[in-house]
């Protein structure tokens, strides 16, 4: 190997590791993100043309391969165990009395840290580089999730100081409540379930089975304790992880006194809605490890820690009706519409009461009072109904789904075993209605200033009953519409005939496909992209996705079955066809995605690879992994469309095959060739 590329290598990387430290650890970035992408851009080449000085370690490797099983179970060397509560100044000075009568002292000094509202972890590190991550599971058998992990910029995959033996950091993997806000948007608009808070989309992201989903999630991540590091207090191990270039949260604070801790959560009760996370209270911790190991565990808490928690963000009010949504794809959505609140800063007037069986389950029903609060400090939700303070006499009767739809009087569709509701109605003006708005939205072909109003004009003159229709609209129709004068109507009629070319994913997305939302969308524009011709149009995806199978919807990297059948069972549904072809009549000109370039020139661009028998190299996963991001196919039998196979020691039946039907064999060292 070159030694002029093997010593800019150790250059590039060591000035990426600096940046990533600067940026995801101190919050001090000193280079701009583009100075960022350039280094890493130019590691990438180089590692692309010396494959052989690869590390795991190196920052372009964070992600990889899915795992082969699903999660293998860890076991974690120390419990993982939890915080006991406390809720007021009162029983914060029960706690402070208990430590001082079990240490036998007074001059004690704590800790206060924010309790983030994540998922807890545990990293291991083997003499400084990071080996293995795993959830807490029962605290004691946790799931194996190291892949995903990797995939997240604040953990670091080595330490920034030489550190031997095994060294377990613990801490909280969490959503930025930005990315939840996004994340939940973009299920709403699938027809998908919401998270709840931030926690269950966290906990949802880590566990997604391929790391690449989980790399667009943005988790991020703080650490609050390690086994293993030579510390003597709680301080010094937040300093000394710092150093090590592991995350941990700036706003923490020692506190010698009872005072001093409570001045800081009354500081933080106030000021947590100015985090980009949540949390729900403040971890006090006896500072010195020696007293924390003097005091030990009663159960499964420490007795020298306990979480003060935050009152939660709740406020009371009435349910002035339970009104209907009819969403896109139909289903009936109960909404409670209450009386306006103050909660935790903003006034609620509407709470999703998200289905029926909650509204049964919660038992809320017209003009009830009712607790509501703002979950994970983001989406009102009714807590509970206060069944006792209802009016003896007066009615509040049970709250039950309407037999019609409210909007077109359509027949309500339920299967049995199914929680959602639907308008059986293909036509429902709600649903075509919340369609075209979905098509000529932001998450659609972005037609800007053609909102809801527009829309329900257009679809009452009977103008649009069918998103596409929205590209065969003339400049006189338009002309003709309710306060609408020449310049208003020129001017959409302008923005409609530029929306006719928009990247392939946003015209993707903009069908609405239901379990189809921005990530699937551009999956599949990577896998629609190098099979269309210049230039190319809707007609063209189109013709290629009705083309494909449910089986071959499934190979895509990132869509799985249910997604798989979704996308074929709405590209062959009768009511859909005539949407399609009028879209596909319209001239779009879609933009694919630029492919990465090495995918087009490899030797594996568009082959279906067989791999079979022992390899030697690498492991099975890894190398279906290389050879998929290299653009290739990998099935698992051989058969007459089979390109390559490669075939290690062991290899039996598929080998002969394959030689039977004058398929190409490679042994491992040759397919390693290829790849370079
Ligand atoms: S210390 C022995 N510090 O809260 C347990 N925990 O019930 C030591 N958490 O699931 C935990 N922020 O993941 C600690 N700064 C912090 C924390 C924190 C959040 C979570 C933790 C655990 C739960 C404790």
């Amino acid at each position: 190997m070159p030694p002029a590329a093997q010593k800019r290598i150790a250059d590039l990387r060591e000035r990426i590791e600096k940046a990533n430290y600067e940026y995801h650890v101190l919050d001090q970035p000193t280079i701009a993100d583009e100075a960022y992408d350039a280094l890493i851009r130019e590691l990438r080449e180089l590692e692309e043309k010396h494959p052989e000085l690869v590390t795991p370690e190196s920052p372009t490797q964070r992600v990889g391969a899915a795992p082969s099983t699903r999660f293998a179970p860890v076991e974690h060397a120390r419990p993982m165990l939890s915080l006991s509560n406390v809720f007021d100044e009162a029983e914060f000075r029960a706690f402070d009395q208990r430590v001082r009568k079990a240490l036998g002292r007074d001059d004690i000094g704590y800790v206060c840290e924010l309790k983030i509202d994540g998922l807890a972890i545990n990293l291991t590190y083997q003499d400084g580089t990071f080996v293995q991550g795993a959830t807490r599971g029962d605290g004691t058998t946790g799931e194996d999730v190291t892949a995903n992990l990797r995939t997240i910029k604040s953990i670091p995959l080595s330490f920034r100081q030489k550190v031997s033996g095994r060294v377990d950091v613990r801490g909280e993997v969490y959503l930025p409540k930005k990315s939840f806000e996004a994340t939940n948007k973009e299920r709403a608009e699938r027809g998908e379930p919401t998270f709840a808070n931030p926690r269950n989309a966290a906990a949802g992201a880590v566990r997604q089975l391929d790391p690449a989903a989980t790399a667009k999630r943005n988790l991020a991540f703080f650490a609050y304790s390690a086994a293993g590091l030579d510390v003597a207090s709680q301080a010094q191990l937040l300093q000394r992880l710092r150093d090590l270039g592991v995350r941990t949260n700036t706003h923490w604070r020692a506190a010698k006194e009872v005072d001093a801790v409570l001045a800081f959560v009354n500081e933080w009760r106030q000021k947590r809605q100015e985090l980009d996370y949540g949390t729900d209270g403040v971890v006090v911790k006896v500072d010195r490890i020696e007293d924390q190991e003097k005091l030990g565990f009663v159960a499964n808490n420490p007795r020298w820690a306990t979480a003060f928690k935050f009152p939660a963000e709740q406020a009371t009010t009435t349910i002035e009706d339970i009104l209907i949504y009819v969403g896109r794809t139909g289903v009936l959505t109960p909404v409670a519409a209450l009386a306006p609140v103050l909660v935790g800063g903003t006034t609620v007037k509407r709470a999703t009461l998200h289905n029926l069986d909650e509204v049964h389950r919660l038992d809320v029903r017209k003009g009830d009072r009712v607790v509501i609060q703002r979950a994970g400090d983001v989406i009102p939700e009714v807590v509970r109904a206060e069944v006792d303070a209802r009016e003896k006499g007066k009615d509040f009767p049970v709250f039950e789904m309407p037999e019609t739809c409210p909007v077109c009087g359509g027949d309500v569709e339920h299967s049995e075993g199914e929680v959602a509701y639907r308008c059986g109605n293909p036509a429902c003006p709600a649903k075509t209605g919340q369609r075209i708005g979905h098509f000529v939205g932001r998450g659609g072909m972005d037609i800007e200033g053609m909102g809801w109003a527009l829309v329900t004009q257009l679809q009452e003159r009977g103008y649009v009953a069918d998103p596409a229709d929205v590209f065969f609209l003339s400049k006189e129709q338009l002309l003709g519409l309710d306060r609408f004068a020449e310049k208003s109507a020129t001017n959409i009629y302008e923005r409609i005939q530029a929306a006719r070319r928009r990247p392939l994913a946003r015209v993707l997305n903009a069908l609405g496909m239901p379990h189809v939302g921005w990530t699937t969308s551009e999956d599949l524009a990577k896998w629609l992209a190098p099979k269309l011709p210049d230039k190319p149009r809707f007609a063209d995806a189109l013709r290629l996705l009705r083309e494909a199978s449910a089986e071959d919807l499934q190979a895509i990297e990132g869509v799985g079955a249910i997604v798989a059948k979704s996308i074929y069972d709405h590209l062959h549904d009768p009511e859909e066809q005539r949407g399609l072809d009028r879209l596909a009549e319209a001239n779009i000109e879609v933009v694919p995605p630029v492919v990465r370039a090495i995918a087009a020139s490899s030797p594996l661009a568009g082959k279906t690879v067989v791999f079979t028998g022992n390899l030697e190299n690498r492991s099975r996963e890894d190398a279906e992994a290389l050879a998929k991001s290299l653009g290739a196919k990998v099935t698992g039998s051989v058969s007459a469309k089979t390109d390559l196979v490669v075939a290690g020691p062991g290899a039996g039946s598929k080998l002969e095959k394959a030689r039977q039907l004058g398929v190409k064999v490679v042994d491992e060292a040759t397919f390693e060739a290829m790849l370079r």
